[in-house]
């Protein structure tokens, strides 16, 4: 199995005024290609900042992330910057579709962003929505979206430009149990269509059953869960 990311000694350390937070206390972590990994863990023991390290959103207070081999502290921020719009596909917490876009085109930029035209981006976006099924809602704007729709949309941006890592956080987060499962089933299979490496971060019960390898964030440090 191919290694695609490697986190090693990573601490994360926050200062404020004249507290400090010491979030990550020391966790060695490797991801090889083509798994789904989950991390669990009580809310505020750092599985957000960690998701963020991994994918070079955030920087580790200690410690060092390859991905792909390269060390991404030696990565120009041209370079990072590339690696995460080719590679990689997000979906956050807290959704960040632009509100002044609609549907259609916040699912279009990951892919002008790379320079892709607007055409091949488009075509390329409608068929991400066709399959997620949310095609009918293209010309309507976020806050016009039901919070299970929105959460279709990130996924769809995330995966319009055809990363070979997803990160997703908290995917489930504030929807019903309904919206949950149909998140779920579609993460699902878009994972064994699309020969994706996930790692996943969430409190939700029904995603520690589709993830083969389980981890507990917990007091700083990361257990490997059977
Ligand atoms: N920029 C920041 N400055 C200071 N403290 C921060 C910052 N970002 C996060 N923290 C703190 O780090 C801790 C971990 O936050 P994080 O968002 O990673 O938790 P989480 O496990 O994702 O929680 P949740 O399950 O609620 O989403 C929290 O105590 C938070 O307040
Ligand atoms: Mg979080």
């Amino acid at each position: 199995m191919n290694k695609i990311i490697e986190a090693l000694g990573i601490k994360k350390i926050y200062y404020d005024n004249s507290s400090k937070t010491e979030v990550l206390k020391g966790i060695d972590l490797t991801i090889y290609e083509k798994n789904i990994y989950g991390i669990f863990g009580p809310s505020g023991s750092g599985k957000s900042t960690l998701l963020h390290i991994l994918s070079g959103l955030d920087y580790p207070t200690e410690g060092i992330v390859k991905v792909f081999d390269e060390d991404l502290r030696k990565l120009s921020p041209e370079k990072l910057f590339r690696l995460r719009n080719e590679k990689f596909g997000f979906l956050f917490q807290f959704h960040y579709l632009l509100p002044e876009f609609n549907v259609l085109e916040n699912v279009m930029v990951p892919l002008l962003i790379r320079g892709e035209k607007e055409g091949i981006a488009k075509r390329k976006a409608k068929k991400i929505l066709e399959e997620l099924e949310i095609i009918d809602k293209i010309k309507l704007y976020p806050k016009d979206l039901s919070g299970g729709e929105r959460q279709k949309v990130s996924i769809a941006r995330a995966l319009v430009g055809e990363p070979k890592v997803l990160f997703l956080d908290e995917p489930t987060g504030n929807l019903d149990l309904r919206s949950s499962e149909i998140i779920l089933s579609m993460i699902m299979e878009i994972y064994q269509k699309k020969d994706l490496t996930i790692i996943v971060v969430s409190h939700n019960e029904k995603i520690k059953e589709i993830c083969n390898e389980k981890y507990l964030l917990k007091d700083g440090y990361l257990t490997k869960l059977i």
